[in-house]
This record gives structure tokens, sequence and C-alpha cells, in this order.
């Protein structure tokens, strides 16, 4: 059977670690990897821009020994009038592994039904697990483990960056509180949390007051106010979501050696100060390089 990543559950906790362990390995001794993906072609499919997953997938590939190729499909999916579905029965006669960022967790989710190859979710709207996975291998590398910490996530718990984290931290065991406001517009959804609680067996809090959220934290993370496909509510959002800015007073009520995390790309002086990210707690870099090791760790585990 294909495997597919296309959200955060469909990884076990034991599984995560195994990627995190091969991860770290591959980011000390990069050489021994070299040919491990030799002869072996990724296929990149986006449907919106980015830097880090685009360069690191990529990268990443061409460190392993294969090769990775950019396809954009512009929103819609496929264009030229091709059914999403024919378009990827075509692209797996060609690539090992399709990796795409569509905006539609649905469309993703066709794409994988008619894949026979194995599909990596490069971001939709609803969930963003390749970033969960460089944020576990961060958490793990500067902390020393991951069962028992808090995570506070401040800013708009509805995003896909949010619902990944919930359920990528709680699952390896990590106490998560998502610090949103009191709109359900702007808090995680429902039925995301259940799932996650259920899954781990731990309680994720959703708390509105940022400076009762961060309480005890070991890491705080947010992201932007304004995620891709919410261009129209703009305005709305610079209203509600300056409260929940990561700055250094807010950082003050967290534990002394919290560190802040941001999955980038950032809009300083909005959801984060400067005086933050670029400050001694900040490991935003680190978190962004180990975008590549973990998404070299996965398409290793995922193809080899
Ligand atoms: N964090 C992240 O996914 O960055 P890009 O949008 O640049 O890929």
């Amino acid at each position: 059977m294909v495997r597919h990543i296309l959200s955060d559950f469909d990884l076990s906790r034991e599984e995560v670690i195994e990627i995190l362990d091969l991860a770290d390995k591959m980011k000390l001794r990069p050489a021994k990897y070299s040919e491990a993906l030799k002869g072996k072609t990724l296929i990149m499919l986006f449907e919106l821009p980015s830097l880090r997953t685009r360069v690191s997938f990529e990268a990443g590939m061409t460190q392993l020994g294969g090769h990775a190729i950019y396809y954009g499909v512009g929103r819609g999916a496929f264009s030229r009038g091709e059914t999403l579905e024919d378009g990827v029965k075509v692209l797996s006669r060609y690539a090992d592994c399709i990796m795409a960022r569509v905006l539609s967790q649905e469309d993703l989710e066709r794409l994988a039904s008619a894949a026979s190859v194995p599909v990596i979710n490069g971001m939709t709207m609803r969930y963003h697990p390749c970033q969960t996975l460089a944020d576990l291998m961060t958490i793990r590398e500067k902390k020393g483990l991951l069962e028992g910490l808090k995570i506070a996530y401040v800013g708009d718990g509805g995003c896909n960056t949010a619902h990944s984290t919930l359920i990528g931290c709680s699952n390896v065991g990590m106490e998560v509180a998502v610090v949103c406001p009191d709109d359900p517009k702007y808090c995680p959804d429902p039925e995301i949390v259940s799932r996650a609680e259920e899954r781990s067996g731990k309680e994720i809090d959703v708390v509105h007051d940022p400076v009762e959220g961060v309480k005890e934290a070991d890491v705080i993370y947010t992201d932007v106010w304004v995620s891709a496909g919410m261009e129209e509510e703009k305005e709305r959002r610079m209203r509600v979501f300056p409260t929940y800015q990561v700055n250094r007073e807010l950082l003050s009520h967290a534990k002394p050696d919290c560190i802040v995390m941001h999955c980038l790309p950032a809009h300083r002086g909005l959801e984060i100060t400067s005086d933050v990210m670029d400050g001694p707690q900040s490991v935003v870099f680190d978190q962004a390089e180990n975008r590549m090791h973990t998404e070299k760790a996965l398409l290793h585990w995922l193809l080899v």
C-alpha cells in the first residue's frame, strides 16, 4: 500500500521519533546519505508561493543524490482543463514521490487517491505537517526532550500551522496551549482538537488571555496573522490580533529559558517584534534549516 502524509495524523508517535532520529543523523553526517535516493525523482507541485518548502525539498533531494522537479500549477490545481486526477496519474508514471502545496485539503486528498506514489502535504489551508516535523526536531535539539514540555501557540489558532502544531506536539507528549482570540474563526477546529486529544490522551488548552496562555511555557510559537487564502479578511485580522503579538513583555511571562519559534515568513512588528526574533531566545533560523533535514529523513523513510 502506498503511504501518504496528508496531515500530522498520518504519523504515529513512534514513526515521528524514527524520522526525527534519522534527521539528526543526516544533519550530523550528510555525506553518509549522499546516494541514498540516487535515481529517484520528486515532483513538487505548487499552487501557492514558497521559499522554504520549495528550496529545502529541492536541496534535500540533491543532497540525497536524487532529483526534484518544480511544477507550478496555479490556483485551481491543474490548468488547461486537465482534471487533477488525470494529471496526477501521469505524474505518478514519471516520479517516485509527489510533494504538493495546494490550498484545499480536499484537493490534496483527491490527488493522493489518484496517485500511485507517496504524496506529501507541502501545506494546505488545514495542515502543515512538514513544518511540524522540523519544529519538533528543533525543540528536541534545543531542549533535549519533547515529552512534558509546554508549547504555547500564540495568534491565529485556526490556521494550518496551529492545527499541525497541536496535533504533532500532543502526539509526542507535549502540553499544548493555543492562545488565540475568543472567536470560533480564530480558534482551532474543534474536530481536530478532539481527534488530537483522543489520540494523544492529552488535553489541549484553548486560552484567550495571552499572559495566562504563555505561563510556564518552554516554547512560544507564532505565525502570520493573515495566512494564505485569508487575504480578504486582512483588515479585520489587523484589528483583532495585535493583543497576541509576541514581544519582550509577553515573553517575560513564560519560563526564563523559553525558546521562540516562527515558521516564517515573519512580518516583523506584527505577530513578532524584531528584538524577539533576533534575540537570544529565538530559534527561528535553526527551525528553518531543520525543514531540510526532516524532509530528507521523511523522503528516505518513505522511499527506501
Ligand atoms: N514555513 C514555510 O512553509 O515557508 P514557505 O511558505 O516559504 O515554504
